[in-house]
């Protein structure tokens, strides 16, 4: 995010009753993430300590420090799942989509593909278990999954070999 747009977002948050959490939403809305270097240049102009920035955009769940993709693909990693091959999917959409998922600075294990298609992440347990195991793609969800499923679910966002 550039400068410009950064001082237009903080003079629209003047009031100081949740005066961070109004600037870092406006930044995740307009960048779909809130980069690493906006908040260091935020901390700056504001004098509020970068680890401060960075404990409210991680507590909240609806801060990413990280950009996602147009479609979000969760592999529950619940128990359940683990048990019935959540690994091998995991493993599988790794390999198909060239990506190595890991943790981001705000926990989470999670990767965006180069050309921001697809994100990757983990969840617990959907509450689908007889189904393991389970992924989510966009809110829609597969059970049974298979690796050899995969090319043809991933298919239907776009996805080409
Ligand atoms: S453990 Fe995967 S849906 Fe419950």
């Amino acid at each position: 995010m550039d400068e410009r747009t950064l001082d237009a977002i903080i003079a629209r948050h003047d009031a100081p009753a949740g005066r961070l959490l109004g600037i870092l939403g406006e930044i995740q809305n307009q960048e779909g993430y809130v980069p690493r270097e906006t908040l260091e240049l935020l901390s700056e102009k504001l004098g509020v300590r970068l680890s401060q920035l960075y404990g409210l955009a991680t507590f909240y769940s609806y801060f990413t420090l990280r950009p996602v993709g147009d479609h979000v693909i969760t592999v529950c990693m619940g128990t359940a799942c683990h048990v019935k091959g959540a690994v091998a999917i995991l493993e599988a959409l790794e390999g198909l989509l060239g990506i190595k998922s890991d943790v981001t600075d705000d926990g989470k294990l999670s990767v965006t593909t180069i050309d921001r298609k697809f994100t990757v992440e983990i969840a617990r347990c959907f509450g689908a278990c007889s189904m393991a195991p389970v992924l989510r793609i966009d809110g829609n969800l597969y059970g049974y999954a298979t690796p050899e499923d995969l090319p043809v679910i991933l298919g239907e966002y776009g996805w080409t070999p």
